[in-house]
């Protein structure tokens, strides 16, 4: 049942994990994939993340269909993908058919692998124009939406839920059943209600429901992962295909190269070595860079750089250069100097990621 590595057990992988996966016909290379997270899942974390290893599918910040029909640049900036960036998904959200099928044609010829449709972000901005997790009070009209965005592309759709609304309204196991008769290839679920936001628990046996009301296609479990152990919980307690890591990934981006290595091996592997960590922050900020310009990457990495810095420890005096970053030639000159430093205390392994979520009544989100 548990395997010893370094002093440590881990429980053994399902040999789900094992199996090759495919959404529709699209081959997707392990059962580990990265959430959606918006402000950080941009192609740069993304390219950065799929060079350590293990990474199944990826799928981009959500992004306003309308958005993209008016052609707004910021909505392009979003849904930015490259032959590199494979399989990847567009996530779009909106509640108008003709937009959502313009939106998901047009992520189609920009690349994207797979569509997939968000029925589970809480914030009002996108609760109030009826989309995201809102779609799940209008079960019908939600299922004729995604129908005819399945209709209107040739690859795979998903759809991106919580349980329902709030506990009075667990909808998603019969929400995921309707959706699979409309042809979509996954459901991803995140499992928390919208009325909790990103409190309490998870519930793994409410992701199951959903796994038990469908009938053949895969069911992707979310929510808290941030170990093996949690990994393995989810496998074992939902039934699911495979699982989706948002928050965990920010502080871990090692934790697919670890799952792959687990489900093989059914250990971890090696932690990141010290060098494969300075590597990563400096493909992170170096694609960055190359496409937002210098101003922008500055701003966009001093967000990320905390996580970094935790799992890096550079000297002081080099962190808050790097929290304060100015300019590339800064960037540089500091990471030579953290490399020739080297770590001032022992390396961390999983660490909580702290990621900033909305607090306070969630109809004030
Ligand atoms: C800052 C932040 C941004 C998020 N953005 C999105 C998003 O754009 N689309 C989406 O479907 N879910 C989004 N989510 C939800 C995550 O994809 C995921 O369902 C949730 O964080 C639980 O998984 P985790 O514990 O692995 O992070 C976001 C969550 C956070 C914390």
């Amino acid at each position: 049942m548990f395997e010893r590595h370094e002093g440590a057990a881990y429980p053994s992988a399902p040999p789900i994990v094992r199996e090759p996966m495919a959404l529709g016909g699209l081959p997707i290379p392990s059962r580990f994939f990265l959430a959606p997270l918006a402000g950080y899942t941009s192609l740069a974390f993304r390219l950065a993340v799929r060079q350590c290893g293990g990474l199944g599918l990826v799928t981009t910040d959500l992004v306003n269909a309308r958005s993209i029909v008016e052609k707004r640049g910021r909505a392009f900036e979003l849904a930015e993908t490259c032959p590199e960036d494979r399989p990847m998904s567009i996530q779009l959200y909106g509640h108008v058919a003709s937009e959502m099928r313009q939106a998901a044609r047009w992520a189609v010829e920009h690349g994207a692998s797979a569509v997939d449709i968000n029925m589970g972000c809480p914030v009002n901005k996108v609760v109030k124009s009826g989309g995201g997790s809102a779609l799940m009070c209008q079960a019908d009209a939600a299922v004729e939406l995604v129908a005819s965005v399945v209709g209107a592309v040739e690859v795979p759709v998903t759809v991106k839920m919580r349980l329902g609304w709030d506990d009075e309204t667990l909808i998603a196991p019969a929400l995921a059943r309707a959706l699979e008769g409309a042809g979509v290839a996954a459901v991803i679920v995140h499992g928390r209600t919208r009325a909790q936001g990103f409190r309490g628990d998870v519930s793994r046996a409410g992701i199951r429901a959903v796994v038990e009301a469908v009938e053949r296609i895969p069911i992707v479990g979310n929510g808290d992962i941030r170990t093996i152990a949690d990994a393995a919980a989810t496998f074992r307690e939902t039934g699911c295909a495979a699982i989706s890591i948002g928050r965990g990934a920010l502080s871990n981006p090692f934790i697919f190269r670890q799952l792959a290595h687990w489900a093989e091996h059914g250990t971890p592997g090696p932690e990141a070595t010290f060098e494969e960590r300075v590597d990563l922050m400096a493909r992170h900020f170096h694609a960055l860079l190359e496409r937002r310009g210098e101003r922008l990457a500055c701003l966009q990495f001093r967000k990320l750089i905390k996580w970094y810095t935790h799992s890096i420890r550079p000297p002081k005096a080099l962190s808050h250069r790097l929290i304060n970053l100015a300019s590339a030639r800064l960037f540089d000159v500091t990471v030579a100097e953290v490399r020739a430093a080297g770590p001032t205390s022992p390396l961390p392994g999983h660490f909580e990621p702290k990621v900033p979520v909305p607090t306070g009544p969630i109809d004030k989100w």
